[in-house]
């Protein structure tokens, strides 16, 4: 008789049900009420020596002041490294919750705040740390990997902390130097890494619901109707669209992919808030969002992240008014989350010839 199998199983993880893509409804305002909302985020922003750092997929008008008022847009990388050089004493973080929590391990004597607290992430809510941690133990021999998109508690169960710009790199270090990993919480990316580096890992099994509805098949039909265009796409997208890419990167790389390349039309899967700061950067060329809905969808816009989604005018200028929605780590998960952290800044920064290794950084 065989002998049981005892191989630890990836838990299967239901966190749902999810709000849907572009269900979150567009900000309204009174006449004249955007513009009177601009100019006070602004002179409180000055106020109170705050600093704001948004995502790509913000609503615009927050990525239009963040680079009027010396603040920073990015990716999560880039809004890491942003808030953790910057000198002011209270960061906004515009973005989802993960984005505020990296900032607050980064930087435990500022102040970080949020528009609103409630902005969530699939990926983050997929792979909750009390099932997380005791999986990791469970393969002890193990190097833990996780996807910036994650809670605090997650962070200080993994031994690097990565973002799609960086993933690829870190773990290919990572196998060529023998370890084997564990990936979470994104299946798409996991997959897209292991298959770039050959390295051995065990995949988490959440997804991102912008990034987890675009259509291969659709998006081979708009390729035929402009057979000129690159398509760009973002890593936790499904395998199919992943292999229809030109170019498959963070979304600063979609960005410079859109800049470098000669072709002046692109197919661009990854939510479409992006598109504002594309058309700023690739003036004159043209941007088509990949089809995502189903026949028959409701959504205003379907690609674009229903908790990105909630950071808008109002609720900016409310929080620096008021100073509410401030993240809080407890002190001993912060300082381990921030070990793992560091590596990828350090990763960064330095390259791979100089990368601390696990266990003596
Ligand atoms: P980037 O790090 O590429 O900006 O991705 C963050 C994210 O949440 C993508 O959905
Ligand atoms: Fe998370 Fe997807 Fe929204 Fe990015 S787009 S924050 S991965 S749910």
């Amino acid at each position: 008789m065989n002998a049981p199998d005892t191989t630890p199983a990836i838990p299967v993880i239901d966190a749902g049900p999810f709000p849907s893509p572009g269900s979150t409804p567009l900000p309204e305002y009174a006449p004249g009420e955007r513009e009177e909302l601009i100019a006070r985020i602004k002179q409180l922003l000055k106020e109170k020596d705050a600093v704001l750092v948004a995502h790509y997929y913000t609503d615009q008008d927050l990525q239009m002041i963040a680079d009027e008022t010396g603040g920073h847009v990015s990716d999560s990388l880039d809004m890491a490294r942003f808030g953790n050089e910057h000198p002011a004493s209270t960061l906004v973080v515009a973005g989802v919750r993960f984005m505020g929590e990296t900032a607050k391990i980064l930087n435990p004597e500022k102040r970080v705040i949020m528009p609103t607290l409630k902005a969530e992430c699939s990926l983050d809510l997929g792979c909750p740390a009390d099932q997380f941690i005791p999986f990791c133990d469970a393969w002890p021999d193990r190097t833990v990997v996780v996807y910036a998109n994650t809670s605090a508690e997650v962070k200080a169960r993994s031994d690097w902390v990565v973002t799609s710009s960086i993933a690829v790199d870190v773990v290919r270090h990572l196998s060529e130097r023998g370890e084997k990993i564990i990936w979470a919480p994104d299946r798409h990316l996991g997959r897209y890494i292991q298959t770039e580096t050959g390295a051995d890992m065990l995949l988490w099994q959440a997804g991102c619901v912008v990034h987890e509805a675009f259509k291969a098949t659709a998006i081979e039909n708009l390729k035929r109707l402009h057979p000129e265009a690159a398509i760009l796409v973002h890593p936790e997208s499904p395998e199919p669209v992943i292999a229809l890419a030109d170019v498959v990167g963070s979304t600063t790389q979609i960005i410079k992919a859109a800049q470098n390349l000669p072709n002046k039309t692109f197919i661009v899967a990854t939510d479409n808030g992006i598109f504002y700061k594309m058309k700023q950067s690739s003036p004159g060329k043209t941007f088509i969002e990949a089809p995502s809905a189903g026949e028959g969808a409701t959504c205003e816009s379907c690609a674009h992240c229903p908790w990105m989604a909630m950071n808008e005018l109002h609720n900016l200028a409310e929080v620096l008014e008021t100073g509410a929605n401030e993240i809080h780590i407890d002190e001993e998960v912060r300082r381990k989350a921030l070990v793992a952290t560091e590596r990828m800044l350090a990763f960064s920064r330095a390259g791979k010839q100089h990368v601390p290794g696990k266990g003596n950084a």
